[in-house]
């Protein structure tokens, strides 16, 4: 590892042309693999269908200790709704609704969210320069989540940081001192949601804010996302030969559905399903790779019965095409209901066979809803998913992953507006997730319905930000939802009478999370059967929002009330820890926990603050 001096030499001995939008200079050697689109397309409406979106903020390249080189890497881009408006027919802008996709300012303030993707074998430097031309200073920008501690440098105006190779991947947030935007509330009562003073065209507009506008959460207004990745493993990449491969041509995407080979490999370039198709696979897919490089918009739907399925590659899948909720059963319409629109990913397990589906590299875009369940028999189908990443998840209803039972989730980034980390099976191990969330639903969620659920683990959770609008958004890092309700426009907290006195959730462990900044509660479970052995261990929240009036809206209380079933039997709640829970630089105890920790609990538990 280098030392200090040696950064500055290294960083002032070289220099580095701009990237301009369609020249590029990439490298794929045994310590580097860049990429790029030739049809980067910079705009803030929806692109055309070959053409991916390029940032209009930034660029990046990225160079390794041995040849000193910067090579450019592309910069991706979304933006709320993808340029399209809120419309709930496909290609048809006249369609505009009001009716709630789960943005609400977003667009109107012009938030962006850009990441870039490279895969590396030895310590890296990634070079940030801002297309506007602001100059980078060092005390003008912080990367999350801030106990990475990379080491960093400034020269010329441009941002060089340090990504140290592990074998692990390395994801973190660029973010600029001058690029934050505030989000307040248009009043402090607990029922209010975001205004926004920058876009008197927009929705929500106010001129000033004023001392009844409470500071909900502060946020980059155009996000930078660096995501580093160990090279792809043999065993997770098909030989491109073999005889029951399938590989797709770029453009528009077709055949999927009638292919008789087992895999289907998308090579660099773009690939699109349209806004009324996707890749509804033939019964003998069961592998799909995006390769470095693949940039593919459309949805997945596997019909293989095989007991191992796989999704690799460090290529993107994107639902920028799609309207919020389109259902495939209905034109690709906007469908406000659960059951039938499209998942970004989706399945069928055979009844009795045990099924794993293996995901290492993807990152996903922009889903238009739930980004993946799958039917038949869930309790046998496990998933290990790997160093993988959710982005563009503004649209509301935009949940992570399901963890069946048996599942692994390690090196997770999300971007979501719902229910982020579902653990609603037994068996399962979800570690090491940078979480940025939107609007909608806690970070963790166990609820929404009674459950036997035991063995979970879910450790190292870094949340770089996390904002909700109000106190009816189901707030907080650990929920479990009171029973699911469509037809309730509330979130049907009220009703304590929803619980199943026979079920149990026990052996549960949440540890090691981290929220910076303002934060929403600790947790607020409605529990929906008996709680025994759940411990919530080494939790640190930055701060609860304070300011004019936040504190009159609820959000940061933590709720653990008595349930009861439909006859009136209580729950139970045995050996339930909070163990090590900071709020800043204190440590909640017993007696500070409603005061710091903001903590209630019903009495008749058995709850342990330690
Ligand atoms: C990158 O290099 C690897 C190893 O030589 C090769 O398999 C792969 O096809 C290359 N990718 C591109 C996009 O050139
Ligand atoms: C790059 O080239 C493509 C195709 O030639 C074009 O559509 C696109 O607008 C160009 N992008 C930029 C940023 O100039
Ligand atoms: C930034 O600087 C480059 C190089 O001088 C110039 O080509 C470009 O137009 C500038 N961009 C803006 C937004 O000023
Ligand atoms: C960053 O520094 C803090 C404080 O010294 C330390 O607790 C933490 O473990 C460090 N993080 C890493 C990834 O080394
Ligand atoms: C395959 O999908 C296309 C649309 O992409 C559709 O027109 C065609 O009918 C489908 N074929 C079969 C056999 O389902
Ligand atoms: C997807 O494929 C399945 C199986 O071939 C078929 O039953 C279904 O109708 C297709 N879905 C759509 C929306 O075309
Ligand atoms: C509460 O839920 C229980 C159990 O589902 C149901 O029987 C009861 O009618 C509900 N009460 C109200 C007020 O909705
Ligand atoms: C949990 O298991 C118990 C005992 O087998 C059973 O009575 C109960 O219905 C189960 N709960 C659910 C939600 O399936
Ligand atoms: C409590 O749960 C943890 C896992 O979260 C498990 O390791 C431990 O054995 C359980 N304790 C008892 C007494 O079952
Ligand atoms: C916030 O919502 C919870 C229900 O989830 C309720 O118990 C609490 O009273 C609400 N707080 C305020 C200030 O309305
Ligand atoms: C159920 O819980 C409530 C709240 O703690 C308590 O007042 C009541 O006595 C309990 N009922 C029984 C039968 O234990």
């Amino acid at each position: 590892m280098w030392g200090l001096s040696s950064i500055v030499i290294l960083v002032a001995g070289i220099a580095i042309a701009h990237a301009t939008s369609n020249s590029s200079n990439t490298i794929n050697n045994s310590k580097l693999h860049t990429w790029w689109h030739n049809s980067g397309e910079i705009t803030r409406s929806a692109v055309q269908p070959a053409s991916v979106r390029q940032s209009d903020l930034y660029s990046i390249q990225v160079t390794n200790s041995v040849d000193q080189t910067y090579y450019d890497s592309f910069v991706y881009q979304t933006i709320p709704r993808n340029g399209q408006g809120n419309i709930l027919i496909p290609n048809d802008p006249s369609s505009t609704t009001t009716a709630s996709d789960g943005i609400t300012i977003e667009e109107a303030i012009g938030m962006t969210m850009s990441w870039t993707s490279f895969l590396y074998s030895a310590d890296a430097w990634v070079k940030v320069h801002r297309l506007d031309n602001s100059s980078i200073e060092s005390d003008s920008f912080v990367i999350r989540p801030t106990n990475l501690n990379l080491t960093t440098s400034v020269a010329n105006g441009d941002l060089f940081i340090q990504v140290p190779y592990d074998g692990q991947s390395w994801k973190f947030s660029v973010e600029f001192n001058d690029n934050l935007y505030e989000f307040h509330d248009g009043c402090s009562s607990p029922s209010c949601s975001y205004v926004q003073n920058t876009n008197p065209n927009g929705p929500y507009y106010v001129d000033d804010y004023d001392d009844s506008m409470p500071l909900m959460a502060v946020e980059p207004l155009d996000s930078l996302l660096i995501f580093a990745s160990p090279f792809e493993d043999e065993s997770l990449v098909p030989d491109e030969t073999a005889d029951n491969v399938l590989i797709v041509e770029e453009g528009r995407i077709s055949g999927l559905n009638t292919t008789r080979a087992n895999t289907v490999i998308f090579k660099p370039g773009v690939y699109y399903a349209t806004a009324t198709d996707y890749l509804n696979l033939s019964a003998s897919v069961d592998w799909l790779y995006f390769a470095p490089g693949a940039y593919v918009k459309g949805a997945v739907e596997y019909h293989t019965t095989s007991a191992l399925i796989k999704a690799t590659g460090h290529g993107v899948l994107s639902g920028e095409q799609y309207v919020y909720q389109a259902d495939p059963t209905d034109g690709f319409q906007n469908h406000n209901v659960n059951g039938s629109p499209l998942r970004m990913w989706k399945g069928t397990v055979p009844f009795g066979q045990q099924t794993t589906w293996v995901v290492n590299g993807p990152t996903l875009n922009s889903p238009p809803f739930n980004s993946m369940d799958w039917y038949g028999d869930m309790a046998s189908l496990s998933v290990l998913c790997t160093d993988y990443r959710q982005v563009g998840g503004f649209f509301g209803q935009t949940d992570g992953m399901e963890a069946y039972p048996g599942s692994v989730y390690q090196d997770i980034f999300y971007h979501s507006n719902d229910d982020t980390i579902k653990v609603y099976y037994s068996d399962v191990t979800i570690s090491n997730v940078l979480v940025q969330k939107a609007s909608t639903a806690p970070v963790i969620q166990f609820g929404w319905a009674s459950r036997n659920i035991s063995n979970i683990q879910v450790d190292n959770v870094n949340i770089i930000h996390s904002r909700w609008n109000s106190n009816g958004s189901n707030p907080g890092l650990i929920g479990s939802n009171n029973v699911y309700d469509p037809s309730s426009t509330s979130t049907s907290a009220m009703n304590s009478s929803t619980a199943n006195t026979y079920s149990t959730a026990q052996d549960i462990t949440f540890s090691n999370i981290r929220a910076e900044g303002i934060s929403g509660p600790l947790m607020r479970i409605y529990a929906l059967e008996n709680l025994n052995n759940i411990t919530i261990s080494n939790v640190w929240i930055e701060e609860f929002g304070s300011c004019d009036g936040y504190e009159n809206l609820g959000i940061s209380e933590s709720f653990m009330p008595m349930m009861t079933d439909d006859s009136g039997n209580n729950v139970t709640v045995d050996g339930f820890v909070i163990s090590n829970f900071m709020v800043g630089d204190e440590k909640v105890t017993l007696d500070t926990a409603s005061t710091v920790g903001q903590l209630y609990w019903d009495a008749a538990f058995d709850v342990t603050i330690q």
